[in-house]
This record gives C-alpha cells, sequence and structure tokens, in this order.
C-alpha cells in the first residue's frame, strides 16, 4: 500500500510532497478517521522511562516533521510514542528560498536547507492547545535567523519561557547546519553560557509553575572527538536531562557522485546511519548512563534501531524512515523496540 503512496508523493517536489503529508495527517487527526487508523494499526509498545517521563513507547518522530504542530494527532495515530515539533523560533519566518529539500533515492537519503521555516512560537502553542495527543510531546526551540549567534541566548530564552507551560519535554537546537553561525553554540563560551542560562531559566520556571520540563540539547554529527567529549563534559556540568545525537550531516561520504549529492543543506537517513550511531556510542562512554541519550539518524529498520539502543540509546526519533519506508516501520520499531 505504501508503495503507491510513495510513488505519488515521490512523482511531486520533496517540500510539497511534505506539505500534503502534513495536511492529510492534519485533516486525519481532527476527524473520526483517526481512530480508525489508530484501531487499524494496533500499535502500543512498551513503556520506556527517561528523563523523568514515561514514555508509551521509545520511538519517536524527530523534530522538523511537524515544525508547526499541525498534525500532532495524525502522526500519533500511526503509533509513536513521543512527537517532537518545531524547531520553532521566537517570530515567523521563511526559512531559505525554494528549492530546499532534496531526495537522494538510491541512498534513501534527504538533503534539507530549510533553514528554520517556521510560523512563530506563538503559532505553534496555539495548535498544540488543539491536540488532543496522549503521548509525550517535546518542543524544539531554536532561534531566529537575523538574531546574531551572540545573542542567541536571548531567543531560546524566551521560547523555553513561552513554550514550558505546553511541553512534556524541550530541546535546544544547536546543531542544524542551515542557520548560519547556530553551530558555533556548541564550543567554548558560547555553550557555557547558553547551558548555564538555560538551566537557571529552568529552574527559575520548575519553581514558579511547580512544574519540572526535561530539557535535551541536540548535537550534530560533525564534532570531532575533542569537540564531542567537551560538550559531554558541559551537559554534566550542567546537570542536562537528555541528549539528541543527531542533527543531519555536511558529510558527502557515502553518496559522494550521487544526483543532488552536491546540493547544499544537511543531509539525513540512511547515509548517515552510521555516523549517528558512532557518535551514540562515543557520546555513552563519557556519560556512562548519567545522561539519556536519544538516538536519531538514518534508522530504517529493526537491526539499526538495536544497535543505536546497543551503543547506548534510551529512545530513538525517525523523520528520512518514515519517508522511505512509510508508517509500517513505525509499526515494527514499536512492537519490536523494548
Ligand atoms: C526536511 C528536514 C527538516 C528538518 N528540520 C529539523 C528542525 O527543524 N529541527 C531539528 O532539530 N532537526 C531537524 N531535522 C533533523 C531531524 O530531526 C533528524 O535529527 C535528522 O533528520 C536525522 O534523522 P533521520 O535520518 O531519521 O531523518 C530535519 C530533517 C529533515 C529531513
Amino acid at each position: 500500500m505504501y508503495a503507491l503512496i510513495r510513488k505519488a508523493l515521490f512523482s511531486l517536489d520533496a517540500e510539497t510532497a511534505h506539505e500534503l503529508t502534513i495536511n492529510l495527517l492534519g485533516k486525519i487527526g481532527r476527524s473520526p478517521a483517526k481512530c480508525l487508523l489508530e484501531k487499524y494499526l494496533q500499535t502500543t509498545g512498551t513503556p520506556k522511562k527517561c528523563m523523568g517521563i514515561t514514555f508509551k513507547n521509545p520511538i519517536g518522530l524527530a523534530a522538523g516533521a511537524d515544525k508547526n504542530a499541525e498534525a500532532i494527532d495524525g502522526f500519533g495515530a500511526l503509533g509513536f510514542g513521543f512527537i517532537e515539533v518545531g524547531t520553532v523560533t521566537p517570530l515567523p519566518q521563511p526559512g531559505n528560498p525554494k528549492p530546499r529539500q532534496f531526495r537522494l533515492i538510491s541512498a534513501e537519503g534527504i538533503i534539507n536547507r530549510n533553514g528554520f521555516n517556521n510560523e512563530g512560537v506563538d503559532k505553534v502553542i496555539e495548535n498544540i492547545k488543539k491536540a488532543r495527543y496522549d503521548g509525550t510531546l517535546g518542543i524544539n526551540i531554536g532561534k531566529n535567523t537575523f538574531t546574531p549567534v551572540e545573542k542567541g541566548k536571548e531567543d531560546y530564552l524566551l521560547c523555553l519561557e513561552k513554550v514550558y507551560p505546553y511541553a512534556d519535554y524541550i530541546t535546544v537546537n544547536i546543531s542544524s547546519p542551515n542557520s548560519p553561525g547556530l553551530r558555533q553554540l556548541q564550543y567554548g563560551e558560547l555553550l557555557e553560557d547558553l547551558l548555564s542560562g538555560i538551566k537557571a531559566k529552568q529552574q527559575q520556571l520548575s519553581t514558579q509553575q511547580q512544574k519540572y520540563v526535561p530539557i535535551a540539547l541536540k548535537i550534530a554529527p560533525d564534532l570531532s572527538e575533542a569537540e564531542l567529549v567537551a560538550i559531554a563534559d558541559s551537559l554534566k556540568r550542567h546537570h542536562f536531562d537528555g541528549v539528541i545525537a543527531t542533527n543531519t550531516t555536511l558529510s558527502r561520504d557515502n553518496v559522494s557522485g550521487l544526483p543532488n549529492a552536491e546540493q547544499q543543506g544537511g543531509l539525513s537517513g540512511k547515509p548517515l546511519q552510521q555516523r549517528s550511531t558512532q557518535i551514540i556510542a562515543r557520546l555513552y562512554q563519557e556519560l556512562k548512563g548519567d545522561i539519556p541519550i536519544i538516538g536519531s539518524g538514518g534508522i530504517d529498520s529493526v537491526a539499526d534501531a538495536q544497535q543505536k539502543i546497543a551503543a547506548g540509546a534510551e529512545l530513538l526519533q525517525l523523520y528520512s524512515g518514515l519517508i522511505y519506508h512509510g508508517p509500517k516501520l513505525v509499526q515494527e520499531l514499536v512492537r519490536c523496540i523494548k
């Protein structure tokens, strides 16, 4: 069945296909078809405790698929134990000029240079309030492109404060390759300043609102060994609640020569699979289970998901695998991954 849907979607430009899917899942989520779909798929899985939250299963939808929180209930009906919306920025922004998403079909990869196109934090919160999803909701926050990187912290703190009452967990995204300068926040003084500011704000909000919302940092797969160790060290020092490894890669190692491989942007999907698993394994050596790792990058089968769990991930997220393999992949993962 998905083979036919995929054929139709792949006849369209990647972003148009994505918009159609979001539209359809949004409509399903608001209609009685949602219950029918849930009954038909019958996917529940094994609950997993992580970051102080009981996830109904360890399989999540990665950020970027539902940037504006328009289809939470539709994605929920596919069986995901958690859904991460965003990246959301303080103000709405259009992102980079189109076309900005490209399929590398033979490699099962995607390159995107969207550049945080989103409707802004206020609109996203409005959408979240309408959702009825009973799984765990993560909200991924970023900075506006026009905000200089030295002032980026202010954007993160503003988003953090606004989304705090509506999130089960919050992800601080400093690893998108498509927002100029953003990845500088992964290093040195800028990282220290950002993490300490975020933790201070979390403490203040948790006291005020009598609710502790865990915060995870999302990192790139393109970090050197020394950079990865430095980030792990900062995460421990600042008592971060989780880390998502990884975002998309700038490397083209596994795809050189393929159509679209030279497009600028972050590469996701199967070509990222091994690299993200290596990062998870190295990170786990440093964190030793004290800070949970959420694994993301090229998950396209139960076997790969198991490798990421064996490398040290406690929860998993996917996006590109859903595009190439459809909802059946979510069902298989939910059924098999504990
Ligand atoms: C089209 C597209 C848009 C994305 N947008 C975001 C985003 O806004 N924020 C973010 O943290 N990650 C974003 N990602 C990265 C994914 O969340 C994920 O970390 C990455 O794609 C690796 O997982 P995958 O191989 O299963 O897709 C995006 C990925 C794709 C393919």
